[in-house]
């Protein structure tokens, strides 16, 4: 009932709804619904209430449990399933698990803290308890396993223009999938797949992003930034990922339809790294050269000093 409430009240954005219309949507009497608005206020949110007008809410908590998330959110399917846990090992360990269980397309798994989060090249990610948006997404898209990459650059573009909408921070994009601010990380994407040779059964993007840390440990505080060390404010964790969860879906479904091009040109829009002189660490060496730009499914091409082109499919990159 609250969420139900709750919903109603965030699609207004901000407008009041009068008591008589919350009743007769709910199906309660008005003492029900001023109990409900009563502990909508005791979890933190702001509701203002005048007679004859009714109510509208003027300040959310920044929670990230699935009522937040949900309240408002305009997608078809997108985060229209979500599974919040306070506390993970990894939020990508649940969304495998779920994914096989038969998990449906658009499933958001989102944690307030991870004890295990995983980053890229097997690296620990640093996901303390309710500063971050710690989620991962379920999708099955019918597309060649060797394209499952794409998704990647897709969700690069999806989660820039969402920090976008919310916070008016621009971001930059550091292939393969590092999304930085002001030269500093900001976001991390861990693309997994659950695929036979030839048919993906599900793709698990893990999206972490740092909003309202204050302090970074040693090892990372050079190197790492949240929105609200830029912005200098406290930002809303469940509108930023609403606004992601909607930005996804518009470019899934434009992915879907047109193929990757006219996505490879909204990504190359962002990517500091193409054009640029730079280095490419892999396991076994590193090349230096100039970035080209990327190929279809979203390789780097590098050109090194003989002129020889070297295909990246993963490296650390160095300016
Ligand atoms: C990177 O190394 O840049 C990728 C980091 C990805 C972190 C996210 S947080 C949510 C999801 N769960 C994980 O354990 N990892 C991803």
């Amino acid at each position: 009932m609250r969420s139900k409430l709750l919903q109603m009240l965030m699609a207004q954005q901000g407008k009041f709804v009068s008591g008589e219309a919350i009743s007769n949507y709910l199906g309660c009497s008005r003492t029900a619904v001023w109990k409900h608005i009563e502990e909508l206020r005791k979890a933190g949110y702001k509701v203002e209430a005048i007679p004859r007008k009714g109510y509208r809410v003027i300040h959310q908590p920044n929670l990230l449990t699935k009522n937040e998330i949900k309240a408002g959110l305009t997608t078809k399917y997108i985060g229209k399933n979500v599974v919040y846990e306070q506390s993970v090992s990894s939020t990508q360990e649940i969304a495998h698990r779920i994914a096989s269980d038969g998990a449906e397309e658009g499933t958001v798994i989102v944690a307030d803290e991870q004890l295990g989060g995983k980053g890229r090249l097997g690296r620990p990610w640093f996901s303390p308890i309710g500063s971050g948006i710690w989620m991962s997404l379920i999708l099955k898209p019918k597309i060649p396993p060797q394209q499952a990459p794409q998704l990647t650059l897709l969700t690069a573009v999806a989660v820039i223009r969402g920090i976008k909408e919310q916070t008016g921070l621009h971001c930059d994009i550091k292939w393969p999938n590092d999304i930085l601010l002001n030269g500093k990380k900001l976001v991390g994407i861990l693309t997994e797949m659950q695929a036979d040779p030839d048919q993906i059964h599900s793709v698990i993007i893990g999206i972490g992003i740092n909003v309202n840390q204050d302090f970074f440990p040693e090892e990372i505080k050079e190197i790492a930034t949240s929105l609200k060390i830029e912005k200098g404010e406290e930002i809303n964790r469940a509108s930023v990922m609403q606004s992601i969860m909607v930005q996804f879906e518009q470019l899934y479904e434009l992915f879907l339809d047109e193929g990757f091009l006219p996505i490879k040109h909204m990504w190359e829009a962002h990517a500091i790294t193409i054009g640029r002189r730079i280095t490419a660490r892999t396991i076994t060496n590193s090349i230096q050269g100039y970035a080209k730009g990327i190929t279809d499914d979203g390789v780097l091409l590098l050109e090194d000093d003989l002129g020889t082109i070297h295909k990246i499919y993963s490296a650390d990159i160095e300016f």
